[in-house]
């Protein structure tokens, strides 16, 4: 047994935590699977780390999203670091919301966001993931956080939701004040919050009066029994695409890189089968990539409305519950192999995007864009390698999300005729 699982409590929250949470979690799986602790910002929470019960609560409607629930202060003073919490009208969004009014918005939302609109985005994800390692190729470097996992989600996005290409820059150093926040920097992110508030309130206007084909004009257009989204609900509605859909597919490209850097076993196997044209691997790699070291750690909040019991503990009225995705998917009892890296896993029902009515919306763009980008980048840097000692790499420090500040890599420089 390493010798970490044998220690007697982990310290968590920590950096070195930060840097490899899986040792601590595997102790907790064990000795504590559903543990009351303390978080950095000082409220007390649940962590749930087993499969098992991860599910259960993920699907618990005792376990409201609504942070009125919860019995401390902290959610209604704003403390627990949710960029955007002050802004109280963009905060009604799916995340925050229980049924009734999270199944109409989510009803909403889904007539806008089709299976069929994201399929149709394919070759604008694949021109943008090759314009954006032609910026780079020719160097033999690059940090692919910064220029490439970063910039391709929020254009992405943006394309999607509509939003004209010469105001797509200032989202993007919005969203990365947003981001910085999450890195343990707090200036900026109230500023930068308000200021993609008030552009999507103005596009919404905008838009409602010149209807097009975008996401935006689909919310607006989107009706239910007659009822339509407010300009207040669609705005919070794109502020959370933006918001759920960004930072999560930085850490997908950015921990599904890392991951294949260090496996190269399983990097050789999928570079081969993607450089023949094939899909099948490349789909499987997705999701075992998310299961493995998935861009959200621990769900979003959750607070009990009535006593409840999760694995056997009894969880009081007004407590919030994190159920700890990264754990569960690491389960032994649900997982063989918990701790190896196997891209062509087929029984692999992980929570990377959630289990139940919060499941993730965007799941399909995100596939998408994750297959897409490894594909692009094994194929055309096909000697990829890190360029830092991992030790050295920096995680960011968020309760929510898992991702590294920074992947430095290098390869050999694509030729300009190549391009
Ligand atoms: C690899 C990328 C992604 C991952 C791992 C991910 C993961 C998740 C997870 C775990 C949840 C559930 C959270 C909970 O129950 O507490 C969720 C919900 C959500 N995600 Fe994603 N997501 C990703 C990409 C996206 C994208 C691209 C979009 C949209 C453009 C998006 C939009 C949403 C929305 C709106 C919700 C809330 C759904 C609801 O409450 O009904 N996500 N996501």
């Amino acid at each position: 047994m390493p010798e970490t699982y044998r220690n007697p409590q982990p310290e968590l929250f920590t950096w070195e935590f930060a840097a490899d949470p899986y040792p601590a979690y595997a102790w907790l799986r064990e000795h504590a699977p559903v543990h009351r602790t303390t978080l950095p910002s000082g409220v007390e929470a649940w962590l749930v780390t087993r499969y098992a019960d991860a599910r259960q609560a993920l699907a618990d409607g005792r376990l409201s999203k609504n942070p009125a629930h919860h019995s401390g202060q902290a959610h209604k003073t704003g403390r627990v670091g949710i960029p955007g919490e002050r802004q109280a009208d963009l905060m009604t969004h799916l995340l925050n919301i229980d049924p009734p009014d999270h199944t109409r918005l989510r009803r909403l939302v889904s007539k806008a966001f089709t299976p069929r609109r994201v399929a149709e985005f394919e070759p604008r994800v694949q021109q943008l993931t090759d314009r954006l390692i032609d910026d780079f190729a020719a160097r033999g470097s690059a940090d692919l956080i910064h220029e490439f996992a970063f910039p391709l989600p929020i254009y992405a996005i943006c394309d999607l939701l509509g939003v004209p290409p010469e105001d797509q820059d200032d989202l993007r150093d919005w969203a990365g004040a947003m981001i910085r926040h999450h890195g343990g920097q707090r200036g900026g992110v109230g500023r930068a919050v308000k200021k993609i508030r008030t552009y999507l309130l103005e596009l919404i206007h905008r838009k409602r009066a010149d209807l097009g084909d975008d996401l935006i004009s689909g919310l607006i257009r989107a009706s239910d029994h007659g009822e339509h989204l407010t300009e207040n609900e669609a705005a919070a509605m794109a502020f959370i695409l933006l918001f759920a859909g960004f930072e999560t597919t930085i850490n997908l490209i950015g921990n599904g890189t890392y991951a294949l850097l260090r496996n190269p076993a399983q990097r050789a196997l999928l570079q081969e089968s993607v450089q023949r044209g094939e899909t099948a691997l490349l789909a499987t790699a997705v999701e075992e990539l998310l299961r493995y070291d998935g861009p959200v750690e621990l769900a979003t909040w959750r607070f009990a409305t009535e006593p409840l019991t999760v694995g056997g503990v009894d969880i009081p009225v007004g407590d919030p519950v994190l159920v700890v995705l990264a754990a569960a998917d690491r389960d032994p009892a649900r997982f063989a192999g918990e701790n190896t890296l196997d891209l062509a896993r087929k029984d692999n029902p992980h929570l990377g995007f959630g289990h139940g009515i919060h499941y993730c919306i965007g799941a399909p763009l995100a596939r998408l864009e994750g297959q897409f980008a490894l594909a692009a980048l094994l194929t055309r840097l096909p000697d990829l390698q890190l360029a830092a000692d991992p030790e050295e790499l920096r995680w960011r420090g968020g309760l929510i999300m898992r991702g590294l500040r920074e992947l430095p890599v290098s390869f050999t420089p694509e030729s300009a005729d190549a391009r």
